[in-house]
């Protein structure tokens, strides 16, 4: 190992927790390998140091460009797939996303997330239930649901949208059963006016993310899960931007028509599409 390599990787040897020595010497290690191999030039090294500082005056309370950032460099899903280890039937998780807001409305079984429907859109329903890995149902499991508008925009992101559009907290029944009225969503481009938008032009990528949900299901004694339902067919699913697709996410949907029950259970009177998803949790 290079001397000075050596040397900076000892003045760390004051870190008593044998954890928190490894993250910093072993990031020492190969941040300097890194140098070394790319023989970074004195310039380099300044355009680096300058998107980092411009990286971090970009975020405030409402955006962190350092997540996006790590988004888009895939390391948000490194660190989801060494920590979320599957089990055999386990719903897949992905990304959480810089969008989510906590604190939204508690909605009924069934109850619709949208302020406004319009005349030639039609509701989607998604029902399923929330069980364990021996498929028992979860009752009163805490679903939580959030999702862009037709604009392809959060409410927190869009000043047109109240603050609880197309969002709310749901808990699940008896038989672990939930159903939400929600829009079908649309694929929609990421913040692009920062460093990472930089970044991004500048590699030719694009900004997209393919049309999705958001759902994180939390229930005690059970891991939480944080994941997306993503819709099959969606141009962007194998290009996704910050890369969060997983195979068992990718759901199909159908269009019903109207029917007396489903007028009755929840008030949908015209056709509509549905969604069905079972939602599996761990035990601690
Ligand atoms: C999202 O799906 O909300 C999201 C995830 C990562 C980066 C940007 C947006
Ligand atoms: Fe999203």
């Amino acid at each position: 190992m290079n001397k000075l390599t050596q040397d900076v990787i000892q003045s760390f040897s004051g870190i008593e927790n044998p954890r928190h020595h490894y993250l910093m010497t072993a990031l020492v290690q190969k941040l300097h390998e890194y140098v070394q191999e790319v023989q970074l030039s004195p310039e380099e090294w300044e355009i680096a140091i300058r998107f980092l500082t411009a990286t971090g005056q970009k975020c405030h309370e409402q955006r962190q460009e350092y997540i996006l950032l790590s988004d888009v460099l895939g390391v948000s899903m490194l660190v989801d797939e060494i920590n979320h280890q599957q089990h055999e039937n386990q719903t897949p998780s992905t990304v959480f996303g810089p969008f989510f807001i906590p604190d939204m409305p508690v909605r009924e079984y069934g109850a619709a997330i949208f302020k406004t429907l319009e005349p030639d859109q039609l509701p989607l329903l998604i029902t399923g239930r929330v069980v364990d890995q021996d498929l028992q149902p979860i009752e009163y499991a805490k679903i939580e649901i959030w999702q862009t508008a037709e604009n392809g925009m959060y409410s927190g992101q869009d000043s047109q949208q109240e603050i609880d559009n197309l969002r709310g907290i749901f808990f699940s029944q008896v038989q672990g059963e939930y159903a939400i009225q929600s829009l079908l969503p649309v694929s929609y481009q990421i913040p692009s006016d920062g460093p990472v938008g930089d970044l991004l032009n500048f590699s030719k990528r694009h900004f997209w993310r393919p049309a999705h949900i958001h759902f994180m299901i939390t229930a005690p004694h059970y891991h939480d899960l944080v994941t997306h339902l993503f819709i099959q067919n969606d141009e962007y699913l194998n290009s996704d931007t910050v890369f969060g697709v997983k195979d068992g996410l990718i759901v199909n949907y159908g269009r019903c028509e109207p029917s007396a029950k489903i007028e009755q259970k929840f008030n949908i009177s015209s056709a509509y599409y549905q969604i069905e998803y079972q939602f599996v949790l761990v035990r601690e």
